[in-house]
């Protein structure tokens, strides 16, 4: 079967990742053969790995950054969890490597996995870090989709000890609502959007997931799911930073995390409703059923 490039170049970065890993699978469904910027080529499958061009690098390297990209005319770019004691400062520092390939390789169209909150700019933990790299990359002046994403249903599956005692716990107060979505349906929107190509200048588009949920409407939904009951329970922002403290986070890192809902808990409106635009169609009972049962 003869190949043609759809939509010229489309480079893929965290290609194994939760997001990343749907929309490498769905470009190669609608015939492109992308390139993956990723650290370790053996992750991929050996089906995959023959239908990508494979560039091996880190994201934290911008000569990497800037040899994936030369000749792009697409790019998704995830910041990839980073090391770096203070994560605001390192997400800025992905953003600026993806910023730099962007203006340098004169990349027309971006797409960015940003998140709900991003629209503050300050204030809101390790989310100020995905701002930093919208301001980046809306800096270049070039073609920029910042997907604001809810909150991930794969979070649970890193409280999966305590939802085992029947358990989830959060600093959120328990009846306030807000946007889960499966990570997959993430990988959606930003696939047909990079194949579509079809926006100019810095667009936002919110990914919200089915509907709004508060933390007690999730324990009842994870209850019904897992077949045992699941509370939720308020806990204070010290009790998570003691936590994270004892499992090894730096500061940085213990106030990236607690900053993220602290942010957003009080009087916080998300900048874009949501709407046909936003709303994604996986449930949260059917994502559990089959991702967080089978951890359980
Ligand atoms: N969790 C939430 O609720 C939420 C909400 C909104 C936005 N977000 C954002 O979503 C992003 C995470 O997306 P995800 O959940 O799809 O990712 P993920 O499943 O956690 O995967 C991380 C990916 O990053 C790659 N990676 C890690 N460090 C790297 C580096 N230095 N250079 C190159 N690749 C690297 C990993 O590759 P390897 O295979 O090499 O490890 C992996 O593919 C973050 O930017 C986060 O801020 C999260």
């Amino acid at each position: 079967m003869a190949h043609h490039q759809v939509n010229g170049k489309i480079v893929v970065t965290t290609p194994t990742g939760r997001v990343g890993s749907r929309v490498l699978r769905l470009l190669l469904q609608a015939g492109a053969r992308p390139t993956v910027l990723l650290r370790d080529p053996d992750k991929l499958d050996a089906a995959t790995r023959e239908r990508v061009d494979l560039v091996r690098g880190d994201q934290g390297d911008v000569e990497a950054v800037l040899e994936a990209t030369r000749g792009a005319d697409r790019l998704f770019w995830v910041d990839p969890p980073t090391p770096d004691e203070d994560p605001i400062a390192g997400h800025a520092r992905m953003g600026a490597n993806a910023a730099r390939a962007v203006q340098e390789n004169e990349i027309a169209h971006t797409v960015f996995l940003s998140s709900v909150g991003a629209e503050k700019r300050h204030g809101v933990g390790e989310i100020d870090g995905l701002a930093r790299t919208e301001q980046a990359l809306d800096a270049t002046g070039a073609n920029v989709l910042h997907l604001r994403c809810g909150y991930f249903f794969t979070n649970l599956l890193m409280d999966a000890d305590s939802l085992r005692e029947g358990v989830l716990s959060t600093t959120w107060p328990l009846d306030s609502a807000i946007p889960w979505v499966d990570p997959r349906d993430i990988g959606d929107v930003a696939a047909v959007r990079l194949l579509a190509g079809n926006w100019s200048g810095s667009v936002v588009q919110a990914v919200h997931g089915p509907k709004d949920l508060s933390f007690s409407q999730v324990a009842k939904v994870l209850g019904r799911a897992l077949g045992r009951p699941v509370r939720a329970e308020r806990v204070s922002d010290d009790q998570v930073r003691a936590a994270l403290r004892s499992a090894g986070s730096s500061q940085g890192q213990v106030e990236g995390v607690v900053g993220m809902a602290a942010g957003m808990r009080e009087n916080f409106v998300p900048e874009q409703e949501r709407g046909v635009l936003t709303t994604t169609p996986t449930t949260l009972a059917a994502w559990a059923h089959a991702h967080l049962l089978p951890a359980l």
